[in-house]
């Protein structure tokens, strides 16, 4: 133990981890022990860095922290370094040992306030929520207004087929039509023809609306454009039209119709075929007619008239129809020089197994020039069918006389004759006539279209007026029917044809 304490010691440099609590120092140590110097990372809260803090002190031999001297070879959470000693007292005064430091950019954002930070994102999320309220309370209130319009737009079609259906004394036709739009189709269905139609430009103008030159589907068509004030008559065009076997080369094809507003005005539409020659009127005005072609006229003319009078028992029915309004303007010419018929706005059917009609009109309706004398005195059995057939007759008398004026005779020769253009009646009535100017010169003087003397000359104007004067006559009994002009016109053809040949 003597031996033990006369040995010679290894002094230290001491701070932080001096004897007796003394700050900075010596410390003494038995052969074998170790001076150390510590490095650890530590937060200077005056200079906000990282620095490292140093302390000093001995190692015993049998100390168990004198493994430490080692410490700087195994990762540590809180960066330190330390180095040993022992090779002569106060090695490790000025012994500076080193640690891998923190890196700053991984660990230590730059200083921010956490409070800003929050507040930040808060004021972020708020800003946020208030764009997505408002963008949401636009939605809504953008859809709504839609959904109204539209709801309203529905209502307002409704109302005015609701308005013709309580106002129309039509309730016979009416009952033929259980879906309430005519076909069983559904009424949105067959309204959507307007919208997919590009007006070019107008070609004729009536009295009840205008007719202008569509495009749809790549084709030509025409779109007459009626009055509201006439929803009547479209309605009863687009219920004649869904007539079973109504289609015919000599009746005007019809695709649609449809009602649309436009400068906040109603339209109701009816497209059709578009022919451009337009009416039999327009035509007569710019040509004369070979016999070939006035004939093809006429014969076409009555194969349409005749085809829509016919009442067709068995399945499909179809009801005989009546047009009511049979004048040159309402008969159009085809590229190929037929003729077909349009305009069914006032047309009246039979109805199956009675001799009766659907509707009872106001007979007065229709064009005053071209009413038989059975109309203008109001004579007319206005509940039998037959007596509208009898009607339409007359009137296509006078298109016969029209078109008969046109046709020339003396073709060959220097000095070809034909008449020009007139309306039936032109000289004795003014422009538009009342009933009372009809009614005095067709029934109270009997007076019908001059027939000019040159007709004598060819057969078939011969055989024309033969026919005007039957169908032209005062009692509608008499008159020739449809289908009977319709095969004497044919008779007459394939005879002409024949001596041709021959
Ligand atoms: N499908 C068609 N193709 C070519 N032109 C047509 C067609 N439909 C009508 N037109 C032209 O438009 C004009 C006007 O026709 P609309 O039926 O409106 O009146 P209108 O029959 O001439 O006279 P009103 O009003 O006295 O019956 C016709 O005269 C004709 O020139
Ligand atoms: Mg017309």
């Amino acid at each position: 133990m003597e031996i033990l304490n006369q040995l010679p010691k290894l002094k230290c440099y001491c701070h932080h981890h001096c004897p007796s609590q003394a700050h900075d120092g010596i410390c003494e140590v038995d052969i074998g022990g170790r001076c150390f110097a510590a490095a650890t990372e530590t937060f200077n809260t005056e200079t906000g860095l990282l620095e490292p803090e140093y302390s000093y002190g001995c190692f015993a031999p049998g100390d168990p922290t004198f493994l430490q001297c080692k410490g700087h070879l195994v990762d540590h959470n809180i960066p330190m370094g330390i180095v040993c000693c022992d090779n002569e007292s106060f090695c490790n005064e000025h012994l500076k040992p080193v640690y891998k430091p923190t890196n700053v950019s991984d660990h230590y954002a730059p200083y921010n306030p956490p409070a800003d930070t929050f507040l930040l994102q808060l004021l972020l999320a708020a800003v946020f929520s208030l764009l997505l309220l408002t963008f949401l309370i636009v939605l809504y209130i953008v859809c709504k207004y839609k959904s109204k319009e539209k709801s309203q737009k529905f209502l307002n079609e409704s109302d005015s087929n609701k308005s013709f259906l309580l106002n129309s004394k039509d309730s016979a036709f009416l009952s033929l039509d259980s879906s309430g739009s005519g076909s069983g189709m559904p009424l949105l269905v067959q309204r959507t023809i307007g919208r997919q139609i590009t007006l070019k430009h107008r070609i004729g103008k009536g009295r009840y609306g205008e007719v202008y030159l569509g495009e749809w589907k790549g084709t030509y068509v025409a779109v007459k454009s009626i009055n509201s004030s006439e929803e009547q008559s479209w309605w009863r065009e687009q219920q004649i039209y869904k007539l079973a076997l109504m289609k015919h080369p000599n009746i005007l094809e019809s695709m649609g119709y449809d009602i649309r507003s436009k400068d906040n005005i109603t339209q109701m539409i009816i497209v059709t075929d578009y022919h451009q020659r337009g009416s039999l009127y327009d035509y007569l005005q710019c040509y004369t007619l070979s016999e070939d072609q006035a004939l093809r006229l006429v014969l076409s003319t009555i194969s349409g008239l005749c085809h829509i009078h016919m009442e067709v028992e068995g399945k499909p029915y179809k009801p005989g129809i009546a047009h009511r309004d049979i004048k040159s303007k309402n008969i159009l010419v085809k590229n190929n020089g037929e003729a077909c018929i349009a305009d069914f706005g006032l047309a009246v059917c039979s109805v199956s197994g009675e001799r009766g009609v659907d509707i009872v009109p106001n007979v007065k309706q229709g064009t005053k020039r071209y009413m038989p004398p059975e109309v203008l005195d109001d004579t007319m059995k206005m509940d039998w069918f037959d007596a509208y057939k009898q009607a339409d007759m007359y009137s296509f008398a006078l298109i016969l006389w029209e078109i008969g004026r046109r046709c020339v005779t003396n073709a060959g020769d220097e000095k070809p004759e034909f008449e020009d253009y007139d309306i039936p009646y032109k000289d004795q009535v003014p422009q538009d006539p009342s009933f009372e100017d009809m009614r005095k010169i067709v029934c109270e003087d009997g007076s019908r279209p001059e027939i000019p003397l040159r007709w004598n000359k060819s057969k078939l104007l011969l055989e024309l007026s033969k026919i005007m004067k039957e169908c032209w006559h005062r009692s509608p009994q008499v008159r020739l029917t449809s289908l009977r002009v319709k095969k004497t016109l044919t008779e007459f053809r394939d005879y002409e044809t024949h001596l041709q040949i021959v």
